[in-house]
This record gives C-alpha cells, structure tokens and sequence, in this order.
C-alpha cells in the first residue's frame, strides 16, 4: 500500500495554524485539512435545527441526517452540509462558540474520526485542530504544536472579524477565546494537550510570513522533503 506523509498541527484558536498549515500545504503539495471546520459545520447544522449544543439527548440523533461533504476547490476547503456549501456561513463567533461546545460530545468526535482518518490515508495531508496529533493521528509523521499567547491570538482573530466588517471589541474576542481555551483544553474527551512528541512553536513574535518558513522549513527537514 502506498504510504503518504501526515502532518498535525495543533494548538489553540488564533496561533496561527490554518494559515501555517494551508501555506505549507501549498508549498508542500500536500492537501490542506482544516478540522475545525468540520465542527463548525456540525454547530451550523444543530443550530439550524434549534438544537442546542449541551443537549446530549439531540445531538447525537441529529448527526444522522448531518452529510458532510468536503470538497478541495482553487481557493481551498468548501463545506457541504446536505448538499448545501456553508463555507462562508461557519465563520462567526457565534458558530466558534456553538462549536467548540458541541465538540466537547462523544458522539461528536466518533462521528468525524473515521471521515478525518481516511482522508490521511489517501493523500499526504497537513490537518489543523487540537487532538490531531494526540487521537486523530497518532502516527503522523510530524507533529507541531503551535503557539502563542493569549493577547497575540486575541488580537489576529479581532482584525480577522474587523476585516470581514463584523462587529466586535478586543475585549470581546479574548473573553471568547478565553472560554474557548479553557473549555477545549479541559473536556473529558480528547481535549487540547500537547502530544510527547510534538514540536513547539511559538508564534507570538513571529510575523505571519515567519512563522511559515519556520514551519515549511521543519517540515523539509523532519520529512527529508
Ligand atoms: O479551529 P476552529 O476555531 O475552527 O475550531 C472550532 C472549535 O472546534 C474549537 O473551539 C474546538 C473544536 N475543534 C475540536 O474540538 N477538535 C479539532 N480537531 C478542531 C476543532
């Protein structure tokens, strides 16, 4: 069986993963899976269906009608949600929040394992999210664990809202991704934990373009790329 390369990026919201990871993909020629869409798409769809995501009793009969879709296009990774393209609907704080909660359920995170997994063993793949290297790919053939603090995340996901003219404050944004941290970092199934055998990667003073030469340049190296 042919052998493809798999590369986990984890770490928390805002350190820059999906725009180190979608570069390196691209330098690389790997595809490029952002996880954390995926759970945006599950929070889209339950709160469509006014379900809440705590409800332990209607989410997990939810998912059945749930058909995820990802589609590799030009400009990246589309979302269908049952035939609908929702790519550009899952990027508000309110779908972040929903998701990161929802997440936090069992049948949640079985439910999108096996959809994670078979993607890796078809192509060499970079995925982003916060239990790849620990749970989805333990195997992987690097792991990266990136970061930064809490004040240099906040302030890179408020111009990203600002740029897409949603309205929000600083204070907003790091009260959120505080919640969020705490929250991903601490639920009973595979919560964000840096894997023994991740490298770190602190990106707090490191400018975008840095960080993904850094990354593109450990990449090289470990893989023999
Ligand atoms: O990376 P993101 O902000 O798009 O992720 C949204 C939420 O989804 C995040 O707060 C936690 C959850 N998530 C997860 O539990 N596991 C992943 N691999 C990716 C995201």
């Amino acid at each position: 069986m042919e052998q493809f390369f798999s590369i986990a990026i984890d770490g928390p919201s805002g350190a820059g993963k999906s725009t180190v990871a979608k570069a390196a993909a691209k330098a690389l020629n790997f595809v490029y899976l952002d996880t954390g869409a995926i759970y945006r798409t599950v929070a889209w769809h339950i709160t469509l269906m006014g379900i809440g995501p705590k409800d332990t009793d209607h989410v997990p009969m939810l998912l059945d009608d749930c058909n995820i879709r990802i589609d590799f296009q030009e400009d990246g990774q589309h979302m269908i949600l049952n035939g609908m393209d929702i790519t550009g609907e899952i990027r508000t704080p309110e779908i972040a929040a929903c998701a990161s909660q929802v997440s936090a359920q069992p049948a949640v995170r079985e439910f999108l394992l096996d959809l994670q997994r078979d993607l890796a063993k078809s192509h060499n793949i970079i995925m982003d999210g916060r239990d790849i290297g620990t749970v989805v790919l333990p195997d992987a053939s690097l792991k990266i664990y990136l970061t930064a603090t809490p004040e240099a995340r906040a302030k890179r996901r408020y111009d990203e809202y600002i740029a897409k003219g949603q309205k929000t404050t600083f204070e907003e944004v790091l009260k959120d991704q505080e919640k969020r941290d705490y929250d991903d970092s601490h639920r009973a199934i595979a919560p964000l934990k840096q894997a023994g055998d991740a490298v770190v990667v602190d990106t707090t003073d490191m400018g975008l373009q840095e960080s993904i030469d850094y990354c593109v340049a450990l990449m090289r190296e470990r893989l023999g790329l």
